[in-house]
Order: structure tokens, then sequence, then C-alpha cells
């Protein structure tokens, strides 16, 4: 069992040269900026400011790393899609997230979504750069707190289809705030690091 309380933040990296490159697993989170891909890291490990949550989306410009349990890499992607940030600014994060995916570092990778909308074209992309990755692969719908009952089912399932994932991708409903979905996301972590191959 991986104790998620022992994590503890390693270090940022702004450039490829950078870059963790030692033999523990990577699980890698990415997502649209403010989706709360902090917020999800702070519940999964049960610390309320580890990765910090920000009130200025857009500002997390770098890979930041934290190690669980000196078993694997948390590895907290910056987020894209965040309408006021310079070219200079989404050119850097291209180049970082490029060189991150090129790395071959990436063991699994978890993209985290709102779980209220559609998919952006955002979305899309950075599905594909998973997918195309060929690592294993989950999807977090996050902010699940915020949906009616009845409005889950149907979100879930737009999701799934807006992204085109298969079958053996899990997506996982999720609630940071309300902690829904920790151990669901805790078991598929465990599943998929234990047999990387299988899916
Ligand atoms: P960047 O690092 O800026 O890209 O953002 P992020 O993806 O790390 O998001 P962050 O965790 O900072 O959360 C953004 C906002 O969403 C914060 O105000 C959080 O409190 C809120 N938030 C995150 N998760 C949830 C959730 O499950 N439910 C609700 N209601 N709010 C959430
Ligand atoms: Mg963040």
């Amino acid at each position: 069992m991986i104790n998620y309380r022992k994590t503890s933040y390693l270090r940022s990296a702004g450039s490829t040269e950078s870059f963790l490159r030692d033999a523990l697993p990577q699980v890698a989170m990415a997502g649209r900026s403010n989706v709360g891909k902090s917020s999800v890291i702070n519940a999964l490990t049960s610390q309320k400011n580890l990765a910090r949550v920000g009130s200025a989306p857009g500002k997390t410009t770098q890979i930041n790393y934290f190690l669980v349990d000196e078993t694997f890499y948390l590895v907290d992607l910056p987020g894209y899609g965040y309408a006021k940030v310079s070219q200079a600014e989404k050119a850097r994060w291209a180049r970082l997230m490029e060189g991150y995916f090129a790395s071959g570092l990436i063991t699994l990778g978890v993209q985290i979504v709102d779980a209220r909308h559609k998919p952006t074209e955002n979305d899309l992309t950075m599905s594909r750069w998973f997918l195309d990755a060929a690592c294993p692969y989950l999807v977090v719908a996050n902010k699940l707190d915020k949906l009616k009952p009845s409005q889950i089912a149907p979100s879930l399932e737009l999701i799934r289809q807006t992204l085109s994932l298969p079958e053996s991708v899990p997506l996982i409903p999720f609630s940071a705030e309300k902690g829904t979905g920790c151990e669901e996301l805790r078991a598929a972590i465990a599943r998929l690091l234990a047999a990387p191959e299988a899916e």
C-alpha cells in the first residue's frame, strides 16, 4: 500500500535540462488551467497546501515534482488554455511540454478535465498527446460536486465521447473539494503502475 501522506515537494523544472531522470515511475498530471490539478494532488495526498492552489491561473509555468512514499513521482504539469498569457509564455509552455512528452519519462498519464463541461479543443489535443505517448492513461473528471446527481452520467458520457476515449481508459468522477473519487484514483494508479503493459 502506498502511503500518500508521505508525499513531499521535491523540485521544479522550467526546462528540459532540469527534468528528473531516475528509475522511479512518473505519474504526469495535466489539465486546463484552473481545472484543479493542484487541488487533486492535495486531495490525493491528504495535504492542504502541498501543491499551491492558485488564485492566479496560468501562473504555474513549471513542472513540479512531488515524491510519494519514496515510490513514484506525481508530476504537476503547467496548465493550458488560459487566455491571458502572452505568446512568449505559450511558446515556453509548448517547448517545456513537448520536451517532457518526448522524453519518454511518463509512466502513467493523468488528464484532469472539468466534469461540468464538454472538453475543449485544448483538452482534446492534450488527450491525443497522452494517447500518442502510448503510456497507460486515465482521465479524472473533477469538480463533480458542482453537478446535480442526474447530470453526472450524461456529463461523463459527453467527456468519454468528445475525447474518443478507448474503453480501456478509466474515467474517474472526482471532487477535490469533497474527496470524492480519491480511493478510486489511488487504486487505478496502483493498478496501472503495477502492470503498465496490461492496458
Ligand atoms: P493552475 O495551476 O493555475 O493551472 O490551476 P489548477 O489546475 O492547479 O487548479 P487549482 O487546484 O488551483 O484550483 C482552481 C480553483 O478551482 C480553486 O479555486 C479551487 O478551490 C477550485 N477547485 C478545485 N477542485 C475543485 C472541486 O473539486 N470542486 C470545486 N467546487 N472547486 C474546486
Ligand atoms: Mg496548479
